[in-house]
């Protein structure tokens, strides 16, 4: 027996016990390992629709060139489908992407673009944008845009998802994925959910990404988007296929848990996978600790190959520059809050107190800002610098309400956030930021208290 080419390879990966890192965990917990597609990543799957779905409705011509904004797994995919099928390739990718993903990618005879990672998606710079720039200037030319193309779904409806409901039996209660595309999520959520509408699905998601916030408030909020590493998952868009309907939790990872979760899911489990996974399994494992039952199945998708981070979280030097190997560098938000001596916990004004009120509040308590809140929402802020100007303009406004006049919110960081990544998003619009401990417990820290948690 034998495929006449390679991308009839594709699909019918493994589902795999996981033993180690999950054994303080109720339930069974499975991993479906996406690297044994021939590109190593789940990607293969919905490269290949996007190209015969185009094929069929015209979009791509018989020599044709392929033009995509990808972290490096689509490529792969793209390419595997450009060599079978005859087609030319062109990435564009952000310079965050490890060195070896664009290796790769011109070893299967791409053209390859790298592009700024710090630019906002709109900019010209963006690999989106010169993604789109390109597509016009080539003819013959087809942009698959992975974001919104719906053939990305649709393909792991029509395998991934039959796949694990085959593979348990129609036994998998809980799903979850990292959150990209949201292809993945999404298409598996979309068939599973069909089976058995009581199968609860988990997003992955990084700090620094829209989706959580989206998720809880429907609103795209543009404070929550700041650099994180992590590659592949998390957003600073909203993609056509982040069905947010079909996603039933969020769950925020930082670099540093999903880093050394991957590291742990090779040494332990003998799973030599890429960055994303690691993040995958962790916010998963957080989820099942406090939700699964132990006759409850969850299923995880390990999307793609550790040889693609080896110069970066398989890296000690590269682990430790970044804080993210025990040998403590920084400080975290759970040291400042530890270290804080006499913290009487966070003072709050609701959305319809008087600003007369606030303005005693801030006095009485020797703090010039304050978290506005609506019900168990952080829906604003009050600054006293910002409360001084608009009372000078307006005299009149200290008899208005706060939700009249307030600040955007403070953004949100990880309790083990270090102190280096809270100076990043501290600046002059945002001088405190917002971080939930353990309890669920929400506390301020300021500008000051990082100075004074560095002189320690
Ligand atoms: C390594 C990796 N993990 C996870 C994802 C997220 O998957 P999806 O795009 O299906 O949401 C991607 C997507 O680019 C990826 O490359």
């Amino acid at each position: 027996m034998y495929y006449n080419s390679l991308i009839e390879t594709i699909g019918n990966t493994p589902l795999v016990k996981l033993n180690s890192v999950s054994k303080d965990v109720p339930g069974t917990i499975l991993a479906k390992v996406e690297y044994f597609n021939p590109g190593n990543s789940m990607k293969d799957r919905m490269a290949i629709k996007m190209i015969e779905d185009a094929e069929k409705d015209g979009s791509l011509k018989p020599g044709g060139t392929i033009i995509e904004g990808t972290s490096g797994n689509t490529g792969m995919g793209l390419a595997l489908g450009a060599i079978a099928k005859g087609y030319k390739c062109i990435f564009t990718l952000a310079d965050k992407q490890s060195r070896e993903k664009i290796d790769i990618l011109r070893a299967m005879g791409a053209e390859v673009i790298v592009c700024p990672t710090n630019v906002e998606p709109d900019d010209p710079r963006s690999y989106y944008e010169v993604a789109k720039k390109l597509v016009k200037e080539t003819p013959d030319s087809y942009y698959p845009n992975q974001y919104d193309n719906l053939s990305n779904l649709d393909a792991h409806y029509e395998t991934t998802g039959p796949e694990i409901w085959e593979q348990t039996e129609g036994k998998i209660t809980h799903y979850a994925a990292g959150v990209g595309t949201g292809g993945s999520m999404c298409g598996v959520a979309k068939y599973l959910k069909e089976q058995n509408s009581d199968v609860i699905s988990v997003g992955i998601d990084t700090y620094g990404s829209v989706f959580t916030k989206y998720k809880h408030t429907g609103e795209y909020d543009d404070k929550e988007v700041y650099p994180y590493l992590t590659e592949g998952i998390g957003e600073d868009i909203l993609p056509k296929n982040v069905d947010f309907n079909l996603i039933d939790n969020f769950i925020k990872v930082t670099d540093k848990d999903g880093a050394i979760m991957t590291r742990k899911l090779a040494r332990e489990e003998g799973l030599f996978v890429g960055w994303s996974s690691g993040s995958a399994v962790y916010g998963a494992l957080e989820y099942a600790k406090q939700h699964l039952n132990p006759d409850d199945i969850m299923v995880i998708i390990l999307p793609d190959h550790g040889t693609r981070y080896l110069n970066k979280v398989y890296n000690d030097d590269w682990m430790r520059d970044r804080g993210f190997i025990e040998e403590h560098v920084f400080s975290t938000a759970k040291d400042i809050i530890t270290h804080r001596n006499g913290d009487v916990g966070l003072v709050t004004v609701h959305i319809d107190e008087m600003i007369f009120d606030t303005i005693k509040l801030l006095h009485d308590k020797g703090i010039s800002q304050i978290p506005v809140t609506d019900g168990e929402q952080f829906v604003g802020s009050i600054k006293e610098s910002n409360l001084l100007k608009r009372l000078i303009e307006d005299p009149e406004s200290k008899t208005k309400k706060i939700g009249e006049i307030m600040d955007a919110p403070l953004p949100f960081v990880a309790y083990d956030n270090t102190l280096d990544v809270l100076s990043s998003v501290i600046n002059s619009e945002n001088q405190a930021l917002l971080v939930r401990d353990e309890n669920n417990q929400v506390h301020i820290i300021t500008q000051q208290d990082l100075l004074i948690e560095m002189t320690k």
